[in-house]
């Protein structure tokens, strides 16, 4: 199967309605409140097809994926308020803009999410990081956190949850509902690969939610893998296979 990077069939999901963003390399498809926004820069279309290559060492895949959070961020603090300050240059006096005092947090779930948030931190290194582990109860079958750990002030941070790859969308729901309950307000989902029945099951959640992602791939197979996808973002980033 074709992944949907780029061209009209992005959004397949019936209930979304896509319209391009002229003036920017993303998309953009609100369903029901919460927007799925593909960011789909050639520089990321491009890092991401060599990411999906097997073939890709551990050591490229881990870089690739710093450098294409990296280049997300570009799209995901779009909308952060700018206040305007008197400055001097060496040859006059000017006024220039300054992200306006907003209080970033990254918090990337365990595992896979570690990955990126180094690629985050270097556009925004004043951000505090937390994490989240997630395991799967194997007789609920329903995502416990295992460890949690945010900033101390979350309630009044903006938060961007990282996790590479929304497959069944349980465990990024989980993590931003154990993120809500601990007083995070503000929330968005930063992946690299979402699958369209993740992206349906994460906004039912969490309708108030944005979620971010590089590309929307086909479906899921039937051991839960995002086709065709990129194979075990934990693993390939690791070295773990
Ligand atoms: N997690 C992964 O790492 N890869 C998938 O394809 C799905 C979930």
């Amino acid at each position: 199967a074709e992944p949907f990077e780029g061209g009209r069939h992005c959004f397949r999901l019936e209930k979304i309605s896509a319209y391009e963003n002229e003036n920017s390399n993303s998309r953009e498809a609100a369903s029901g409140g919460g927007r799925t926004v593909v960011i789909d820069h050639p520089l990321v279309r491009h890092k991401l097809g060599l990411m999906r290559n097997k073939e890709t060492s551990s050591k490229d895949f881990r870089d690739l994926v710093q450098e294409v959070a990296g280049l997300m961020v570009y799209e995901v603090t779009r909308h952060l308020p700018l206040e305007e300050v008197e400055i001097e240059t060496p040859v006059a006096k000017t006024r220039v803009f300054t992200i306006s005092g907003k209080k970033l947090a990254i918090v990337p779930v365990l595992r896979a999410g570690l990955g990126m948030v180094e690629g985050i931190l270097k556009l925004v290194p004043n951000a505090k990081v937390g994490h989240i582990g997630l395991y799967r109860d194997p007789d609920t079958l329903k995502p416990v956190d295992y460890y949690c750990k945010l900033p101390c002030d979350i309630s009044e941070r903006e938060i961007f949850v990282v996790d590479p790859m929304l497959a069944t969308g349980g465990s990024a729901a989980a993590a931003v509902s154990h993120i809500k309950d601990r007083g995070g307000k503000k929330v968005s989902l930063v992946s690299l690969l979402a699958a369209p029945e993740g992206i349906a099951a994460f906004h039912e959640a969490h309708p108030d939610v944005d979620i971010y992602t590089a590309a929307v791939d086909s479906h899921l197979n039937d051991h839960g893998y995002i086709v065709p996808g990129l194979g075990d973002a934990g693993d390939r980033l690791f070295g773990t296979k």
